[in-house]
């Protein structure tokens, strides 16, 4: 399997990052494209810099690359994961424009009709933010945030990253070693102690 992932200057870096560790031990050949604001974040926010994280894919690009592989659908891929995505990045793509590898990457993905999975990251929305979210949704991307789920009892910052970036290699059928599905059972005996007495 061939995967873009762009990165791009959301908080969040954290996401892409280890979803890029997943991929890796998965064997999947990454393209990795981090925008200017990609990089900056991912350097203040995970303490790594773009150089560290560059060895984890099969190749990088520079967001001002636009005669990349990527940026043509002749090079085929199995998708794209945009993560985390900036609303500027958002807007973008909903709009059509492909100023940057990011954003053309996206629309070869687009046009090309192969899996786009958004992982957009901001709070609260505007009525912008969730417009160019739904036409995006309509188009047949995968609108994906990264709210964090608590029925699998994470103790950690990292298992509630894990359980994203689990969500997301799902969307590609991708199984991660440490992916936690809900069983249905909510008799547990841990759990029946934490409800209040009635
Ligand atoms: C520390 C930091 C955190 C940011 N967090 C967000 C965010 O969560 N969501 C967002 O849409 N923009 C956020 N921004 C603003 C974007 O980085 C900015 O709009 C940038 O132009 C996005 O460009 P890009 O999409 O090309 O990366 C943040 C900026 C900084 C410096």
């Amino acid at each position: 399997m061939r995967l873009v992932l762009a990165i791009t200057g959301a908080s969040g870096a954290i996401f892409g990052v280890r979803l890029l560790e997943a991929l890796k031990a998965l064997d999947v050949e990454t393209h990795l494209v981090v925008s200017k604001w990609g990089q900056q974040t991912l350097e203040h926010e995970t303490g790594r810099t773009l150089g560290e994280i560059r060895g984890l894919a099969a190749a990088t690009y520079a967001a001002g690359e636009m005669g990349a592989a990527i940026s043509s659908g002749s090079f085929k891929t199995d998708g794209m994961v945009v993560v985390p995505a900036s609303m500027r990045t958002v807007a973008a793509i909903a709009h059509g424009f492909g100023d940057n590898l990011v954003h053309r990457a996206a629309e070869v993905v687009l046009k090309e009709r192969r899996r786009l999975v958004i992982v957009p990251r901001e709070t609260p929305l505007t009525e912008i933010h969730l417009e160019n979210l739904l036409k995006l949704a309509r188009l047949g991307v995968t609108v994906l945030p990264p709210d964090p789920a608590f029925y699998h009892r994470p103790q950690t910052v990292g298992e509630i990253v894990d359980h994203v970036v689990a969500r997301i290699l799902d969307q590609f059928g991708l199984e991660a070693p440490f992916a936690k599905r809900w069983d249905g059972d909510m008799r547990r005996d841990d759990v029946v102690a934490l409800r209040p007495k009635s």
